[in-house]
């Protein structure tokens, strides 16, 4: 194949390969059990299956509807409305997306013009900054205090100015584990109130918040559903990362130049899993059962811990366990997260990498959507060290 010999001035030039596929390629070459990367090591229901088979058989092989198949789109809106008490159109406030990821780059994608700037709150999922540097926006950092990960909102005020366009907003969160309280909404809702900034909501762990306590969806809160997209996954919801599958709610002004991008990009999203989602959402138990599933699992690893030098920090929703290490080692979390793998054979992701300017935090983050016996083998060899 001949060398491209033009020049290219990246739009991404901090962009490498991310830590997920690092971490999980490593974990493979080494056999180690593989705690990072956030999927499930157990399949989806076999009545999900069985719908996603039976919907591929019923000819429903062509172009769905741009915004998703009518069924679907009402399972959303019935959801949302039952859960959050907000009442979104199924015709203009509800849009089927090829996964959450997807979701949250088009919304930037619609509103976010050169020199806007958007506010995160690091530690990040991963995807937010180069989805906004590569749409010209300025991403915005504020560091969420350590070691309870709470929102620092004065820092928060401090940084909105007139050329704050958006903030993007994750609860439950990843990689920190933390949820937004009520209040925190409230505060969020105080400090928009007047504002043209939209928000963007990532709730894709809606369903997997701990403890007995309700997931706070920005959709709850009047101020704040009126200018946000909400974005989820049911990848993560029904044990299905790999299908890519995840919807947007937003006021229909906002939604209307959501689908002007998405209409030229992915324009729809696969039709039978849709299908099947669809009536797969019936069945109110398998979205509502998953926040006791995972605390099962989160307090099976814990206490599977019990004793070591490890030290759990809170985990109050996502399938993620954080354990601190600052009694093991000096090391910075990358150099161990990487020995860990080849020397012990347990693959964990360093949270410092969800940091533009890493703080010395000695933080490794740890899924738990494992079998018992998966996440029994990683803490006895994380108890050993
Ligand atoms: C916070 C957060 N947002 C978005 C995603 C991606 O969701 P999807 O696979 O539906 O794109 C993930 C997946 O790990 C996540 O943790």
């Amino acid at each position: 194949m001949p060398h491209y010999a033009g020049t290219i001035v990246s739009k991404l030039p901090r962009v490498g390969t991310t830590i997920f596929t690092v971490m999980s390629r490593l974990a493979a070459e080494h056999g180690a059990i593989n705690l990072s990367q956030g999927f499930p090591d157990f399949d989806c229901a076999p009545e999900l299956r069985a719908l996603v088979t039976r919907y591929f058989n019923a000819g429903l092989n062509q172009y769905p509807p741009m915004a998703g198949v009518p069924v679907l789109r009402e399972a959303v809106a019935e959801k949302a409305e039952s859960l959050y008490g907000t009442a979104y159109d199924v015709e203009h406030e509800v849009t089927i997306v090829p996964g959450a990821t997807y979701g949250i780059y088009t919304a930037i994608a619609a509103m976010v013009r050169p020199g806007d700037e958007v506010i995160l709150l690091e530690p990040a999922y991963d995807s937010y900054a180069p989805g906004v540097e590569v749409h010209g926006g300025i991403p915005v950092y504020v560091q969420l205090t350590y070691p309870d990960y709470a929102i620092p909102w004065d820092a928060v005020q401090r940084a909105i100015g007139p050329r704050t366009r958006m903030i993007i907003v994750n609860t439950p969160n990843n990689p920190t584990a933390s949820v937004f309280s009520a209040e925190d909404l409230r505060m969020l809702e105080g400090l928009l109130a007047g504002t043209d900034i939209v928000v963007v909501a990532d709730e894709v762990y809606e369903h997997i918040v701990f403890d007995g306590h309700a997931h706070q969806s920005v959709a709850r809160f009047p101020g704040l559903a009126e200018r946000s997209f909400v974005v989820s996954s049911f990848g993560k919801t029904y044990h299905v990362t790999g299908w890519k599958m995840g919807y947007v709610l937003a006021p229909r002004e906002l939604m209307a130049e959501f689908r002007k991008v998405h209409q030229f990009n992915v324009f729809v999203t696969n039709g039978p899993l849709q299908y099947a989602l669809a009536d797969y959402m019936k069945d109110r138990d398998a979205y509502l059962g998953l926040a006791a599933f995972y605390q099962r699992k989160r307090d099976f690893f814990v206490s599977a811990l019990e004793g070591s030098r490890w030290r759990p920090l809170p985990s109050r929703g996502t399938f993620f366990q954080n354990l601190c290490y600052d009694a093991i080692s000096d090391e910075r979390d990358t150099d161990l997260a990487v020995r860990l793998t080849r020397e012990k054979g347990v693959a964990s992701i360093p949270v410092s990498v969800f940091y533009r300017e890493p703080p010395q935090h000695k933080v490794l983050r740890f899924c738990f959507a494992k079998s018992e016996a998966t996440l029994a083998k990683g803490a006895e060899i994380l108890s050993r060290i």
